[in-house]
């Protein structure tokens, strides 16, 4: 069995939960960013859009036998502002999952000894402590009434680690090839 404790087991559900609204939180604020004329800002929300999907697919493959219905109750981040404002929506949400979230429920997959709970809580953790950095970067050109300067953003399919203008040979956090990384 992939999961074999319950608390553990809603640790990954509701992370799942909030990995999928941050997805689609992150593509609706692309939009708004691409309205404003900052399309590099849409673009990295595009890129972490992916990241987050990448994170729920990795909670949901640990959950895969558990077959059933579940109300799921996760944290997610509500509102539509200014491109300033979303930013600061999307840093206080990776914030939240770095500071708390994801150090807690990884401390109870290891006390658990869940082993695919702990690599997937593992991967969004690090991923998510470079989105936080990303998004105060493209705030801090926004609030200058000015784009994030960079040429692409590259996503690791495997953890989500998100890097600017080129991928690294091997990712830093799961050891992934460059050749796997997907462009934005
Ligand atoms: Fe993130
Ligand atoms: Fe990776």
């Amino acid at each position: 069995m992939a999961v074999k404790n319950v608390m553990t087991e809603d640790y990954l559900r509701s992370s799942y939960g909030g990995e999928s609204m941050a997805h689609m939180r992150y593509l609706t604020w692309a939009d708004m960013a691409d309205d404003e004329k900052v399309p590099n800002i849409g673009r990295l929300f595009r890129a972490i859009a992916y990241a987050e999907l990448v994170h729920a697919n990795n909670h949901f493959k640990v959950l895969e036998d558990k077959k059933n219905d579940y109300t799921v109750t996760a944290g997610a981040v509500f509102g539509r502002g200014t491109t300033v404002e979303n930013l600061q929506g999307a840093i206080n949400g990776e914030l939240h999952e770095v500071e708390q979230m994801y150090p807690a429920y990884l401390q109870v997959a290891e006390f658990q000894d869940e082993k695919e709970a702990k690599r997937s809580f593992h991967f969004a953790l690090e991923a998510e402590k470079i989105h936080a950095a990303l998004f105060k970067d493209a705030q801090d050109a926004a609030k200058e009434g000015e784009d994030l300067k960079m040429d692409s953003v590259h996503v690791c399919p495997i953890c989500g680690h998100t890097v600017l203008d080129e991928a690294p040979e091997k990712c830093p956090i799961c050891g992934a090839k460059k050749e796997v990384y997907k462009s934005f």
